[in-house]
C-alpha cells in the first residue's frame, strides 16, 4: 500500500483564494497546503466534507489582551486561545500590558513558555515600549515570537505609557518593524478627567476621552513617524476626523478598526450595557461608526482586530469611572463580521483581506493569511447561512460575559484548522492544544 498523497482533503467547499472565490478541494500535507483544485478523495488519509460551506484562510486576530502573567483572574493563555479557536481564529497577537508588562527578552520568553502545550492557536507577543527600554527596542523586536513593538500614547489598563515627543521619537528611531500605537493624547485626557472624576454616568466616557484626544494623538504620531521614517500601525481608530489624516499617510501608516466600534454606537450602547460598553478609545456616536464603514469601503482600513480586553463582571460593576475599560471579543470577532457581510456592509473577500491578508502584509507573517500552495494549512470554515445566537454557554473566555450576549447573527464558524489539524469543529475543541509561535519573514534567522 502506498502512502496517501494528502493527510487531509477539504472537499467541495467554496474557497476564498487570491485567484478568486470558487468551488474546489484543498489537499493538505505535513501541515501545509499541498494542492488546490479537483482532488480525488482516495488520495487522502482523511476527508472533511465542506460542501455548502466557505473555506477562508485562517483568521488572524492581531490585537488581544490575554492577561497572563499577573492578571489570570480575568483571562489566561489557555482560555483566551480556546475562545479564539472556538471563534474561528487560528493565530493571535497578544498585548504587553500584563503584570509585569512585557518589556524585555525574559518577559517575552516567559510568555512563549507559558503558551507551550496550553495555547489552542498560534501566537506572537508584543514588546511594550517604555522610556526604560527605548534604546533597546531595535534588538528586542527581533526576538523569536515577537510580532513587534506596542506603544500606549494614552494611559489605559496597566502602567505602559509613552506620552512625550522625545521618548516617542526615540522609540520610533529604535527599530525597523511596523510599530503598533494606541493613539489617545494623554495630556488632553488628564485635562478632561475632571468631567467624570468622582463619579459620572458611563455615557460620558466618550466625552472625557473625546474625538479631539484621538485626533491629536494620531496626528502627532503620524508626524513623528514621518520624521523617524518608521512604519506604524494605528490601532482601534474611532473617529471620522482621523481617517483623512491616516489616508494622507498611507505610505507609512496602516489602520485597524474593531468589530465593537463597527457594531455598537453611543448613546444606545451605554444605556443598554452600562460599563460593559466602556473601552478605550470609546464607542462613539453613529456618525463616527458610519465613517469607519466608509473607510473600510475606501480601503483606508487594513485590519480588523478584536482588542479582546476581558475584565470580570465584579470589576465592571464598580462605579464609573473606577470601572476598568475593555471588553472581550476574540470569540465574537468573526460571527459579528460575517453578520455584517450578510447585511451587505462588506464583501466576504474584503473581510478576508481585513482578517487574513491584512495581518500578513502589515506584520510580515511567514506562511499565513492566504490559501496558497506552500502556506500553512490554516483554515476557517464558515457557514454563511447559519443563524445563531451568541450565548454565555458558548463563550470560553474566563471573564464569562460578552457585550454581544443575546445578539442574533447570520454566519458562524464551523471548523478551525491549524497547520493541518482540526482544532475546532461544531463548537467543540479537539485537543490537545497545539499552538506554536508565529514566524515572521524579517526575523526568521538563518536555519528557519
Ligand atoms: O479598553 C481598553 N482596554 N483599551 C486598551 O487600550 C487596553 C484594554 C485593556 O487592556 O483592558
Amino acid at each position: 500500500m502506498t502512502a496517501a498523497r494528502f493527510d487531509l482533503i477539504l472537499k467541495g467547499g467554496t474557497l476564498v483564494t487570491p485567484a478568486g472565490t470558487r468551488t474546489g478541494d484543498v489537499g493538505l500535507r505535513d501541515g501545509r497546503i499541498a494542492e488546490i483544485g479537483a482532488l480525488n478523495a482516495g488520495a487522502a488519509a482523511a476527508v472533511l466534507d465542506v460542501v455548502g460551506l466557505h473555506v477562508l484562510p485562517g483568521v488572524i486576530d492581531t490585537q488581544v489582551h490575554f492577561r497572563e502573567p499577573g492578571l489570570e483572574h480575568k483571562e489566561d493563555l489557555a482560555c483566551g486561545t480556546a475562545a479564539a479557536a472556538l471563534g474561528g481564529v487560528v493565530a493571535v497577537f497578544e498585548m504587553p500590558n500584563t503584570t509585569p508588562s512585557t518589556l524585555n527578552a525574559a518577559d517575552l520568553r516567559d510568555k512563549l513558555q507559558r503558551a507551550e502545550g496550553r495555547a489552542w492557536t498560534d501566537h506572537a507577543f508584543f514588546m511594550g515600549a517604555a522610556a526604560e527600554n527605548a534604546a533597546h527596542l531595535g534588538e528586542l523586536e527581533q526576538e523569536p515570537g515577537c510580532c513587534g513593538v506596542k506603544v500606549f500614547m494614552g494611559a489605559s489598563t496597566g502602567s505602559l505609557l509613552v506620552d512625550d515627543d522625545e521618548t516617542l521619537l526615540q522609540v520610533l528611531r529604535n527599530g525597523r518593524r511596523r510599530m503598533a500605537v494606541h493613539a489617545e493624547d494623554e495630556a488632553r485626557l488628564r485635562d478632561r478627567v475632571a468631567l467624570v472624576r468622582g463619579g459620572a454616568d458611563v455615557g460620558r466616557h466618550p466625552e472625557w476621552r473625546d474625538e479631539e484626544a484621538a485626533r491629536l494623538a494620531t496626528e502627532r504620531v503620524l508626524n513623528l513617524a514621518r520624521r523617524a521614517g518608521r512604519r506604524i500601525h494605528v490601532l482601534h481608530i474611532t473617529t471620522a476626523e482621523e481617517m483623512p489624516l491616516l489616508a494622507a499617510h498611507k505610505d507609512i501608516a496602516t489602520v485597524e478598526v474593531t468589530p465593537q466600534h463597527l457594531t455598537l454606537a453611543a448613546p444606545e450602547c451605554y444605556e443598554r450595557l452600562g460599563t460593559l460598553a466602556q473601552m478605550n478609545p470609546p464607542i462613539r456616536g453613529v456618525q463616527h461608526r458610519d465613517a469607519l464603514w466608509r473607510a473600510i469601503d475606501q480601503g483606508i482600513v487594513d485590519v480588523i482586530g478584536s482588542d479582546h480586553a476581558p475584565h470580570t463582571r465584579e470589576e465592571k460593576a464598580r462605579p464609573y469611572p473606577t470601572s476598568p475599560s475593555g471588553m472581550p471579543g476574540v470569540q465574537t470577532l468573526l460571527p459579528l463580521m460575517l453578520d455584517h457581510v450578510n447585511a451587505g456592509r462588506l464583501t466576504l473577500e474584503r473581510l478576508v483581506d481585513l482578517l487574513c491578508a491584512g495581518p500578513q502584509r502589515i506584520y510580515g507573517i511567514a506562511g499565513k493569511g492566504r490559501i496558497a500552495v506552500g502556506y500553512d494549512a490554516d483554515f476557517t470554515v464558515v457557514d454563511l447561512a447559519a443563524r445563531r445566537e451568541i450565548t454565555a454557554k458558548w463563550l470560553a473566555s474566563k471573564c464569562g460575559w460578552s457585550p454581544f450576549e443575546g445578539t442574533r447573527v447570520t454566519g458562524w464558524p464551523k471548523a478551525t484548522i491549524l497547520r493541518g489539524r482540526i482544532v475546532m469543529r461544531e463548537d467543540e475543541l479537539q485537543g490537545p492544544p497545539s499552538g506554536r509561535p508565529v514566524r515572521f519573514g524579517d526575523t526568521l534567522g538563518p536555519d528557519a
